[in-house]
């Protein structure tokens, strides 16, 4: 985004705040933002975290991934630059939802450091809960749910993550879930406890 663009646009206050919503919601609102490999579990733990929430009456929503580049983000591509542009959009569609008091599940590889943090700047001290679903390339690769890595081996799929595009392990994520290692209703649990103690909900 250019100094241009930008040039003579004011931002606007808005009347009721985030924290009137966060209020009539009765919790606090956050990104919980999941990181790893494809195939590692993230849409899976996403969507097993939120359906707890949702059970407890909690306003949550899911941004998942592939479901984000069939629309919003359609026509990005997997080079590094496209990528980039993918996370900043989604940091700044993150942070709409929790200006709008909801907790908000982020599904991406988001392979670059760099790109996590520009997510996680945007968002206020605590708001921002990232989750690295650690799995190994090897047990990744065995599954392959949607055999892209078999089609990445093959080389019809180029930069592919892993295989010909690099992933940078989080420095200090909030939390680590070892995907191989915890079942699914574990890994909801680790991210609940987490939760409450943090007083998000
Ligand atoms: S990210 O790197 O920009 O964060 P994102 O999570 O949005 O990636 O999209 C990853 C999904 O796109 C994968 O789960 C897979 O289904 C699909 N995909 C298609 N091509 C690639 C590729 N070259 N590298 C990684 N994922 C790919």
């Amino acid at each position: 985004m250019t100094g241009e663009t930008t040039a003579n646009l004011v931002w606007h206050s808005t009347t009721v705040t985030k924290e009137d919503r966060q209020q009539r919601a009765g919790h606090k609102s956050c990104v919980i933002w999941f990181t790893g490999l494809s195939g590692a579990g993230k849409s899976t733990l996403a969507n097993a975290v939120e359906y707890e929430l949702h059970q407890r009456g909690l306003a949550s929503y899911v941004l998942d991934g592939d479901n984000i580049r069939l629309g919003l983000n359609r026509g990005l591509g997997f080079g590094a630059e496209d990528r980039k542009e993918n996370i900043r959009r989604i940091g700044e569609v993150a942070k709409l939802f929790v200006d709008a008091g909801v907790i908000t599940l982020t599904a991406f590889i988001s392979p670059f450091q760099e790109d996590r943090e520009l997510a996680r700047s945007l968002v206020a001290d605590g708001e921002f809960v990232e989750v690295y679903i650690k799995c190994s390339l090897e047990e990744c690769e065995r599954r392959d749910v949607k055999g892209l890595y078999q089609k990445a081996r093959a080389g019809e799929i180029s930069q592919f993550t892993g295989i010909s595009s690099p992933y940078e392990e989080p420095a200090a994520p909030e939390l680590v879930i070892e995907s191989g290692e915890l079942s699914v209703e574990e890994s909801v649990q680790t991210v609940l406890d987490y939760l409450k103690a943090r007083g998000i909900i």
